[in-house]
C-alpha cells in the first residue's frame, strides 16, 4: 500500500502544534504498519535545511496543463515549481519537497499570509499531491494521498479533476485536525485555481461567498477522518460544525474519528533529556526533583507542598484558557502554584503576564515557545490544565498522563475521549486518571480544582492514579493500524509493502 502523507508542518523539522507532533510520529507508524509511505511537504525554509538528500534520482518540475491547476504563470515566477526528493531526518522516510522559493522561502510562522498569496500557495501544494497522485514520479505512484487540514483541502478535488491519461489515480483521504480553521478566501481566488465554474457553488468549494479549502477537502476526499472519535460526532452538529455540519451530516458514512497517539520516544519522563532525575511510575521520587527543576527555572518558589498546575499551550480562544486566568487568585489562596507556557492572543497574554506580576513566586508566565520547557512543565506539574471550549484530539492531556501530571480538562472532544475522571466510582474501580468537568464556566473550572486539590491532600491517594496515568498507552500503532484498515477499505487490491 503506498501512501503520500500530505502536511504543512512536521516535529522536528517545523511544529506551530499537534499537527507538527502527529505528521512527526503518524509517518513511521505507518510504515511500521507495512505501508509504503512518503511525505510530502512545502520548502519552507526549515524544512529544506532539515530534510536529507534523497537516494532517488531526480527532480520532477510539476506540470501545469493549460487550464488546469493553479494559475502560478500569474506571480511571474523566475523559476518553475519543482517537486524534490528528500530523506526525513531520524526516520529515514522518503520525502516529497515542493520548491517554490519566492511562495515558500520566507521566515516565520509558516502560515502567517504575509503577501496575501496563501490561497495560491497552498493550492499549488495540493496540486504538486495531486500531479503525484496521477503519477508524477512514474517510479512510486500512490495508492492513497492522506491530506491533513485546510492547506491540503484542494488535493483530493484536483486529484478528481485533473484530466490525465495513465493509471487511474490514488484514492484520497482527508484528515480534519481542527474544523476551526478553514483557509477562507476572497471569491477572486477561484479564478486562479484553474477549476471549472461550476465548483463554485454550494456543491462545491463556495462558502458563503468566499472559497472554503476545507469545504474542498471535505467535499472531493474519499474518506474524511479526524483526530477522536468524539470530535467525529461533535462536528456533525451545529455547535461544533462551524457552518460545515450540514455538508459533514451529508457525507457522514464516510466520516469516522482515529484517536492520535503519543511519541513516546519523545514524551517519557524515564528518558527525557530535559529533566536532571527522569522517573517512571515506579520510581515517583524523581518527579518531585522535577517539580523541583521546574520551580527554580521558572522563578517559582522551590516548595515540595505547593501544588503546581501546568499550562502548555496555544492562547487562543479555543483553549478556554480566559477560566483559568480568572482563577490566578484564588489558585495562590489556596497554596497552589501556577506554570503558564503559552503564545496567543495578546489580551490573554497580558492578564497572565499581569497575574503573574501580582503573585511572584506563585505565579510563572513564560510568553513564548519553547519545546525544552514544554517538557520541564510536563514533568514537574502536579496538574495540567486543559479547559478547551473545543478539542479536535489534543496531545497535552495526554503527555500530562505520560509524566504523572494529572490532567483536568473540559469534557469535551479528544480530551472526553482520554480522560477518566476521579468520580469516587472512578477512583474505587482504579479507572480514574484526571479531573474533569462539563459546565464551561469559571464556576465548572472551580469545582474541579477544588476536587484535585482534595486528592492532592490525600498523598497516597494521589499517587495511586498517578501511577494509573501513566500506565495508559496512546499508542501510534494502533492509530496507524485503524488507518491502514481504511486505505485498504478504498484500495483492496494494493500491493502490501
Ligand atoms: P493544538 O495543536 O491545538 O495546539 P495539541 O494539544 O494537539 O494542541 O498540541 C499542542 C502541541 O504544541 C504540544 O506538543 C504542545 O506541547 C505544543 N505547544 C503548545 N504551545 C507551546 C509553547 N508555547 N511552547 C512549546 N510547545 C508548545
Ligand atoms: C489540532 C487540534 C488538536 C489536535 C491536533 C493534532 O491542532 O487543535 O486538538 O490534537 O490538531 O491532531
Amino acid at each position: 500500500m503506498k501512501v503520500l502523507y500530505v502536511c504543512t508542518e512536521l516535529f522536528p523539522l517545523l511544529k506551530t502544534g499537534g499537527l507538527g507532533d502527529v505528521s512527526g510520529a503518524l509517518p513511521p507508524a505507518l510504515r511500521d504498519a507495512g505501508c509504503d509511505v512518503r511525505v510530502l511537504l512545502p520548502g519552507f525554509p526549515p524544512i529544506r535545511s532539515g530534510v536529507g538528500p534523497s537516494r532517488l534520482p531526480r527532480s520532477y518540475p510539476l506540470q501545469l496543463p493549460a487550464g488546469q491547476g493553479p494559475r502560478v504563470e500569474d506571480l511571474g515566477l523566475s523559476e518553475p515549481p519543482v517537486v524534490h526528493p528528500a530523506t526525513l531526518p531520524g526516520s529515514g522516510l522518503a520525502a516529497y519537497v515542493l520548491e517554490a522559493r519566492a511562495l515558500f522561502d520566507r521566515p516565520g510562522n509558516p502560515y502567517l499570509d504575509t503577501h496575501g498569496d496563501n490561497g495560491i500557495r497552498f493550492a499549488l501544494l495540493a496540486w504538486s499531491a495531486a500531479c503525484i497522485g496521477h503519477g508524477l514520479d512514474p517510479h512510486w505512484q500512490p495508492d492513497v494521498l492522506h491530506c491533513h487540514d485546510w492547506h491540503t483541502g484542494l488535493a483530493p478535488l484536483y486529484l478528481r479533476q485533473m484530466a490525465m491519461p495513465g493509471p487511474p489515480p490514488a484514492a484520497s483521504v482527508f484528515t480534519i485536525h481542527n474544523l476551526a480553521y478553514q483557509g477562507i478566501f476572497p471569491d477572486s481566488l477561484f479564478g486562479q485555481l484553474g477549476l471549472p465554474e461550476y465548483l463554485f457553488g454550494i456543491d462545491g468549494i463556495e462558502f458563503w461567498g468566499q472559497v472554503s479549502f476545507m469545504k474542498a477537502g471535505l467535499q472531493a476526499a474519499d474518506r474524511i477522518t479526524t483526530v477522536s472519535p468524539a470530535y467525529a460526532r461533535e462536528i456533525l452538529e451545529p455547535e461544533q460544525g462551524c457552518g460545515l455540519d450540514g455538508l459533514l451530516r451529508a457525507r457522514s458514512a464516510v466520516v469516522s474519528g482515529i484517536l492520535n497517539g503519543v511519541d513516546y520516544e519523545v514524551w517519557n519522563p524515564s528518558r527525557d533529556g530535559v529533566l536532571m532525575h527522569p522517573y517512571d511510575w515506579d520510581s515517583l521520587a524523581g518527579k518531585v526533583k522535577a517539580k523541583a527543576q521546574l520551580q527554580r527555572r521558572m522563578g517559582l518558589q522551590v516548595r515540595r507542598d505547593a501544588m503546581v498546575f501546568g499550562v502548555v499551550s496555544r492562547l487562543t480562544e479555543q483553549k478556554g484558557l480566559h477560566l483559568v486566568e480568572a482563577l490566578t487568585d484564588e489558585l495562590v489562596s489556596m497554596g497552589a502554584q501556577l506554570a503558564v507556557l503559552g503564545a496567543g492572543d495578546i489580551p490573554l497574554e497580558q492578564a497572565f503576564l499581569r497575574a503573574a506580576a501580582r503573585h511572584p513566586g506563585r505565579i510563572a508566565v513564560d510568553i513564548g515557545y519553547d519545546e525544552s520547557l514544554a517538557h520541564a512543565i510536563m514533568g514537574g506539574a502536579d496538574v495540567i490544565m486543559v479547559p478547551s471550549r473545543f478539542e479536535p484530539c489534543g496531545l497535552t492531556q495526554l503527555y500530562g498522563l505520560r509524566y504523572g501530571a494529572l490532567p483536568l480538562v473540559h469534557r469535551v472532544g479528544g480530551l472526553a475521549d482520554t480522560v477518566v475522571d476521579a468520580s469516587a466510582q472512578n477512583l474505587e474501580a482504579g479507572f480514574a486518571t484526571g479531573f474533569i468537568f462539563d459546565e464551561y464556566t469559571v464556576q465548572g473550572l472551580r469545582t474541579a480544582l477544588h476536587r484535585a486539590l482534595r486528592l492532592y491532600a490525600q498523598p497516597p491517594a494521589w499517587a495511586r492514579v498517578q501511577q494509573i496515568a501513566m500506565r495508559q498507552r496512546f499508542d501510534w500503532g494502533e492509530a496507524a493500524a485503524q488507518y491502514t484498515s481504511l486505505y485498504r477499505s478504498l484500495k483492496p487490491d494494493a500491493a502490501h509493502a
